[in-house]
């Protein structure tokens, strides 16, 4: 199969990947996040595709990709007034809200579960491309399963290249990191955080839990609350170190590993406010500690840019805010391999 790689500033581009999509096909795409790989959520054919191109275990759910809230409601059942007051507050935003899912759904998108996961993406390419296809658009990230998630089309061609029918380019994502996933389908459960964060979900519906397994590796036997998390991820080929502290214990504790290290490749993913402490030293700017989402942005794009050094240094960030949705990432990426 032979990718295209269309231009998402054209309107006919859209409308042909929304034929592909109803056609049965693959198309990458961009959102707000990370780019998606998107197929007809509403048939069991389409959605194994999206399984095989990526490598992925079937047992994972995938997201169901909606351009409307009615769109959203006709995918649920027994939905939750916490779901209205959400989505109508933050869609469409990098939100994806699972509840009890209605039998439209098959079991291939939800991976036999009860429920499904639904978001309304807010990237006008992909909410052209979402109404255009008519149907709800499943779509997990577009890399191959277990690598970084891609935020510019020329990551999606590095790993889905031959795989899919097209990708359509429509720049750089925004944010650099998926969607904050919450459960309604008990009590309101964040399963994986993003960049809107626990605190401005609960100033809308009140008390939300934060699952364990957001920031720690999952005890022997214990019950996964969403399939994604068992997985490791986000790995770059080089081995991902991060550093914890005060902000200058962490600058202390890098130069003393690179130092260690002098015989091989190492590049220091390094904070604004801990630069000048690395001159002389191989390292890259990926964010300002005073506002961790500006660690987000880059993360996946630094790790695809130095997958073929030897080690990467990151700073870890404090589990809060943006910085929660950052140190999941990171937590994975290094194997909760935390110095
Ligand atoms: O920002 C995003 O969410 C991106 C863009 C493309 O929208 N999508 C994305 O999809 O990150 P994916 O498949 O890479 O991650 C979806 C996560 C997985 O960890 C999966 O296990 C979880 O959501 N998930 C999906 N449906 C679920 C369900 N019914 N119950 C629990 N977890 C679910
Ligand atoms: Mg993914």
């Amino acid at each position: 199969m032979v990718t295209k790689l269309l231009n998402a500033e054209k309107a006919e581009n859209i409308e042909l990947c929304a034929d592909i999509i109803r056609r049965g096909g693959l198309v990458a795409f961009p959102t707000e996040t990370v780019y998606g790989l998107g197929a007809n959520g509403l048939c069991g054919d389409a959605v194994n595709r999206i399984f095989s191109a990526k490598g992925r275990p079937s047992d994972n759910p995938l997201i169901l990709h909606v351009s409307s809230i009615e769109q959203a409601v006709s995918l649920y059942r027994d939905v939750p007034d916490s779901f209205f007051k959400l989505a109508e507050v933050f869609w469409p935003a990098p939100l994806t809200i699972i509840c009890k899912k209605a039998p439209v759904v098959p079991d291939e998108t939800s991976a036999g579960l009860d429920t499904v996961a639904v978001r309304m993406p807010a990237n006008e390419y992909a909410l052209k491309l979402i109404e255009l296809s008519g149907v709800p658009v499943a779509a997990p990230s577009a890399n191959l399963s277990g690598k970084p998630s891609p935020t510019l089309a020329k990551h999606v061609y590095a790993d889905m290249f031959g795989r899919i029918d097209a990708i359509l380019d429509g720049g750089a994502c925004k944010y650099g990191v998926e969607s904050t996933v919450i459960s309604l389908a008990g009590e309101p459960t964040i399963l994986r955080p993003g960049c809107i964060t626990p605190k401005m979900l609960s100033a809308v519906i009140g008390c939300v839990k934060v699952a364990e397994s957001v920031s720690k590796p999952l005890a022997k036997g214990e019950k996964v609350l969403s399939p994604g998390m068992k997985y490791m991820h986000y790995s770059p080929d080089a081995k991902v170190i991060a550093f914890s502290g005060s902000a200058d214990k962490i600058a202390q504790k890098i130069i003393q590993k690179y130092e260690e290290c002098k015989d091989k490749r190492c590049v220091i993913f390094a904070s604004e406010e801990n630069e000048g402490k690395y001159a002389g030293k191989n390292y890259v700017v990926v964010g300002r500690r005073s506002d961790p989402v500006t660690f987000c942005s880059s993360l996946f794009s630094r790790f695809r840019e130095y997958n073929d050094f030897d080690c990467i240094f990151c700073e870890a960030l404090s589990l809060e805010d943006e910085g929660l949705a950052y140190m999941n990432r990171l937590l994975r990426a290094c194997g909760f391999n935390v110095l």
